[in-house]
């Protein structure tokens, strides 16, 4: 049965509506539904569907003795770590990123490092003349690596050269700018972008070549074209840092091969993305341990201990409602934290303006933050430095107790790690063998139940 061939796609989120509404019904965005052929009537791959009877799957069981695919790594500890250890044959990897972030000049460094062990890598380049990536090349260093170049948008074209030169790696850059000929939409269009992702992801299957694709990220943070892509792919590793900042980070939000969270440390020096091989050293680089307001957070990105600095700035309100400003954390978490120590422990901040900056362009999601959070402002609150050489983490529940948090051992012995001697920590840790290990630690451990309990560290005032 014939299908309407024309379908409304929302921009935005990808749902696909049989008429033209002024907002759509699921994400319930305004004006962004545009009009677009159907994949099923235009597409090529789609052609005999439903009329010819499909041919029987050869099944397989699942205990069946199948040696794991041999990862393809790139040398570059960093990348391939976020990776789980390195690329799968098969798998379509998505990049995703601001523009300029630096996702073309980490892709090449990845290709060009792969293509040295004898690895057939293919460079697709949508964005950039041959001219302009050998120019990039050479500024990295790299202009005799063995990668093949192309400048090219047609995916037909695309797909048909990979067919024939049968590469082990494709990069893509970017999926935005490709546009296949079975669907009447702009490159960059929701309807191209799924498209164009869902045949390379095929083609990846279908000839076992590790595909990466390269993904802008529109102003609200998603790869534009939008989500549909992240479901398609194996693996969406996310490029984030500041633009005014030398670190990035890449980051595994989704990962089918391995670890999703892990995080990969860059720098981006003048010889393109360097790695970082202790992130912790970095982020702590040039901390004034002596100011009030900044505090050392035990972290854990993935499945390595991370130490950053956590400032925030506690200063009087000029204005009638006070302002909130958050860099590098959840506002929302910000709010909590403000409101414990006020309901629990009678801080009033109300009046004053409250800013956080997670430093080195780091994004903090655990709530284990919230304790180094909540020293931080007390500390810029009551303009007292904290002990030196202090690190702290520990959750915040609302009731103003501090909950013990996950991997306390692997924290404690990465700041015993980097010099420190006294940590801040829920005093109820987890399980019992986790406390015996984080006990052992030669570092002094102060121990909170109670927010208040750091409170009453300070003086800020109150009981006096
Ligand atoms: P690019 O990889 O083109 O970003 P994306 O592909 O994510 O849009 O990175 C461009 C930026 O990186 C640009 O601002 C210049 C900077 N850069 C360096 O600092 N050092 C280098 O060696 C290179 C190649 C680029
Ligand atoms: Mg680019």
């Amino acid at each position: 049965m014939a299908r309407s061939a024309v379908t409304y796609t929302c921009q935005s989120c990808g749902t696909q509506h049989n008429k033209w509404t002024g907002k759509c019904g699921d994400c319930g965005g305004w004006n962004t539904l545009a009009e677009e052929k159907a994949l099923s009537s235009a597409g090529p791959s789609s052609k005999s569907l439903g009329k010819s009877r499909g041919k029987k799957i050869e099944l397989t069981s699942l205990s069946a003795k199948e040696a794991p695919p041999e990862r393809i790594q790139s040398g570059i500890g960093e990348f391939d770590r976020v990776l789980g250890g390195g690329i799968i044959p098969g798998a379509a990897v998505l990049i995703g990123g601001d523009p300029g972030i630096g996702k073309s000049t980490l892709l090449l460094q990845v290709a060009a490092a792969i293509a040295r062990n004898n690895t057939k890598t293919i460079y697709v380049s949508g964005e950039e003349a041959r001219a302009q990536i050998r120019l990039r090349a050479s500024r990295l260093g790299l202009e005799d690596a063995d990668v093949l170049l192309a400048a090219e948008t047609s995916l037909r074209d695309i797909l048909t050269t990979l067919d024939a030169e049968k590469p082990d790696l494709v990069v893509i850059d970017s999926i935005q700018t490709m546009w296949s000929d079975a669907i009447e939409s702009a490159p960059g269009s929701v309807a191209q972008v799924r498209a164009c992702a869902l045949e390379l992801t095929n083609f990846a299957k279908r000839r076992d070549v590790a595909v990466l694709l390269v993904g802008h990220v529109t102003k609200d943070g998603q790869i534009a074209g939008p989500r549909v892509v992240e479901h398609m792919v194996d693996t969406v590793l996310y490029c984030e840092g500041e633009r005014g900042h030398q670190f990035r980070i890449l980051r595994a939000v989704k990962n089918r091969f391995g670890p999703a969270d892990e995080i990969g440390v860059f720098e981006m020096t003048g010889m393109g993305m360097s790695e970082v091989n202790n992130p912790s050293a970095l982020f702590l680089g040039d901390r004034d341990e002596r100011a009030p307001g900044s505090v050392v957070f035990a972290g854990i990105e993935g499945t390595r201990p991370v130490l950053v600095e956590i400032q925030a700035l506690v200063a009087p309100s000029a204005l009638g409602t006070s302002r909130r400003a958050v860099v590098g954390w959840d506002t929302g978490r910000l709010a909590m934290v403000l409101a414990v120590l006020e309901a629990r422990c009678g801080v009033q901040l109300g009046s004053y303006d409250v800013y956080l900056n997670v430093a080195g362009g780091l994004r903090i999601s655990e709530p284990a933050a919230d304790l180094a959070v909540a020293a931080a402002l007390i500390s810029s609150y009551t303009d007292t430095a904290l002990p030196a050489r202090t690190v702290v983490f520990g959750e915040i529940s609302l009731s103003g107790a501090i909950r013990s948090v996950a991997q306390s051992p692997s924290r404690v012995r990465e700041a015993e790690k980097l010099g420190f001697d006294s940590v801040f920590a829920p005093s109820r840790v987890g399980a019992s063998d986790d406390k015996e290990a984080t006990e052992k630690s030669a570092l002094r451990i102060e121990a909170f139940d109670e927010l208040r309990g750091l409170v009453d560290r300070f003086d800020t005032g109150e009981g006096a």
